[in-house]
């Protein structure tokens, strides 16, 4: 028996990190799109990689059980990574929420359960929900802790109270690393660490639809006026990633890193600054 590295989405970020610190071990991928875990297999097999592909829907908790089911078959699950998601401009609301938010909580509460006696994990974030206010101690809390089966009940994620897609999407994002706090201390009882990652525009087509996209003409400028003055690639989310899943990472558990060419220093302190 093998370790086994766990990822969910196959995309851009999600493939990068898993060619960072899966070589040698089984990667079991997951995504709702079997087509994209079919793609990005062929590469990593064809450059070396041992890979197997599950369709997966990370908004379903039985669908989540039964990847991890799947992978368990293979070895221990030693690494997580989930790097599924959409974007404000690729689904309504309802959908941000239950795959972004709901989803990556469920997926950290059951990979935890499982996870490697010292074993480690990531879940990518959002600069977006960095720019977002912030929420409060009592909102910080519930999103931190509630049951996961009743999180989507928060009144802060009622239809009411939510402006816009990227509303949502921010709101998920800061759901995403209050709730890597919470699971850090459970996955801590077995010397396992989780992390999340909050990269700005990456490009991938996820970040190609949202220049596409009704807001194509904010993301454009906000990259030309960050301090980097470009987008960024899926490879720069490993190099933090690599670095989180790495010995040299052993302090580092239950907090969220931006990488985001500054894009949020520029948004508070900088040319980005909203007049
Ligand atoms: N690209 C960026 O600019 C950027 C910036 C900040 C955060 N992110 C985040 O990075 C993560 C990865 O995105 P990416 O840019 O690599 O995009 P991508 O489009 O390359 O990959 C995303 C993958 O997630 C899969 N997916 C979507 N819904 C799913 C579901 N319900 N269950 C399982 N799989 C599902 C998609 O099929 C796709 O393969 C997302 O959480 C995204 O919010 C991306």
């Amino acid at each position: 028996m093998t370790d086994v590295v766990l990822l969910t989405g196959a995309g851009q970020i999600g493939m990068a990190i898993a060619r960072r610190i899966g070589h040698g071990k089984k990667i079991v991928i997951g995504d709702k799109n079997i087509k994209n875990a079919e793609a990005i297999s062929k590469i990593m097999t064809e450059a070396g990689y041992d890979t197997e592909i599950f369709e997966c829907d990370i908004s379903s908790r039985e669908s989540i059980l039964n990847l991890i089911n799947e992978a368990q078959k293979f070895g221990e699950i030693a690494y997580f990574i989930n790097a599924a998601g959409v974007s404000p401009s690729q689904a309504p609301i309802e959908a941000i929420l239950k795959v972004d938010l709901y989803g990556t909580a469920v997926l950290l509460e059951e990979v935890g359960k499982v996870i490697k006696e010292n074993g480690c994990g990531v879940t990518i974030s959002s600069q977006s929900g960095h720019r977002m206010e912030q929420l409060g101690a009592e909102i910080d809390e519930q999103l931190a802790t509630t049951p996961t089966e009743e999180l989507l009940d928060l009144e802060v994620l009622q239809p009411e109270n939510i402006k816009d897609t990227l509303h949502a999407y921010q709101l998920a994002k800061r759901c995403n690393e209050k709730r890597v706090m919470f699971e850090a201390c459970r996955w801590g009882e077995k010397g396992a660490r989780v992390n999340s990652i909050s990269p700005g525009i990456i490009v991938t087509p996820l970040a190609l639809d949202e220049f596409n996209g009704p807001r194509g003409d904010f993301y454009k400028n906000m990259f030309a006026k960050a301090p980097a003055g470009r987008p960024g690639i899926a490879d720069e989310v490993a190099n933090v990633a690599e670095l989180l899943m790495s010995d040299k990472g052993a302090f580092i558990t239950g907090t969220d890193y931006l990488i985001d060419g500054g894009a949020t220093a520029s948004y508070f302190y900088g040319k980005l600054k909203p007049e």
